[in-house]
């Protein structure tokens, strides 16, 4: 299995502090952010990550490029340079694409699209904002609902209160035997809490059958003229099914300042 993390914004949310230091890299815990969510990955079974990144965020391509001096440094100092052969084992697995003008979720996706040609099993995305603390890594729990439903498409759900959908792509579906997981009837992005069909948003996660790559070629810009994944799953429910499935763990943001300070709390007696 293959993965694909979009980590290619601005991160105007948390400016000043991202002008520079991409949010993908502030810490949590002793690793910065991106790398749980590479692990999360791994843990999956997934194979090769490409990460979606931007001409500009040069220092997340740095941090996960073997830089021999290191060793070197850190002879003398065993803690350290086993956290640094960690991260040095998880960039080989690691490669680079560029989506080098902000054109939304869905263009920042297909940037990945030339380096999984000919694959056929669906591909995990994870957004390079999005912490999800569960006790299985969620990853783990999409890619088993998809395995149990003959390799279905799964979109990672989460329920949200109403004066929060609008921030949201937000889904229609059906309740199958599972309570936690729904057949999507539609879905759409950041609608009004009148036009929304429920509570229940998207949530970082996905697992996605590559044709997802063909339908975004085709998708005009849509809520906010950007290019929205949410658009082109929208296209894929009506070829093959796609699930839903409200995922135990919970998500933490660390995009904007309040988010990150939540994040660092519920890592911080956890995992870090
Ligand atoms: C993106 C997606 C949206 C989803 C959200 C959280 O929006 O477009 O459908 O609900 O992530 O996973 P963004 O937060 O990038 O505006």
């Amino acid at each position: 299995m293959k993965a694909i993390i979009p980590a290619a914004g601005h991160g105007t949310r948390f400016f000043p502090a991202s002008k520079v230091i991409p949010k993908e890299l502030l810490p949590v815990g002793r690793k910065p952010a991106i790398q749980w969510i590479v692990e999360e990955a791994l843990e999956a079974g997934v194979d090769e990550v490409i990460i979606v990144t931007s001409p500009e965020k040069s220092l997340l391509r740095r941090y996960f490029t073997e830089e021999p001096i290191w060793y070197e440094r850190l002879q003398n100092k065993a803690e350290a340079k086993a956290a640094l052969e960690e991260v040095d084992l998880l960039s080989k697995r690691i490669r680079f694409v560029e989506q080098a003008e902000q054109l939304g979720l869905g263009h920042a996706v297909l940037q990945a699209a030339p380096l999984l040609k000919g694959e056929d099993e669906p591909i995990l995305i994870l957004l390079g904002d999005a912490l999800v603390l569960s006790s299985t890594p969620c990853a783990c729990e999409m890619a088993e609902i998809s395995r149990e439903n003959n390799g279905a498409s799964v979109v990672g759900l989460e329920q949200v209160p109403d004066e929060k959908v609008s921030r949201y792509g937000i889904v229609a579906g059906k309740k199958l035997e599972n309570p936690n997981v729904l057949k999507l009837t539609g879905l759409i992005e950041k609608p009004s809490l009148e036009e929304a069909p429920s509570n229940l948003a998207i949530a970082g996660r996905y697992l996605l059958h590559p044709r997802i790559f063909k339908l975004l070629e085709n998708t005009h810009a849509g809520h906010g003229g950007e290019i929205q994944l949410t658009d082109a799953i929208s296209s894929l429910l009506q070829e093959i099914p796609v699930l839903g499935f409200q995922y135990p763990g919970k998500r933490y943001d660390i995009g904007n300042p309040q988010g990150y300070l939540e994040t660092l709390n519920a890592f911080a007696g956890s995992k870090s």
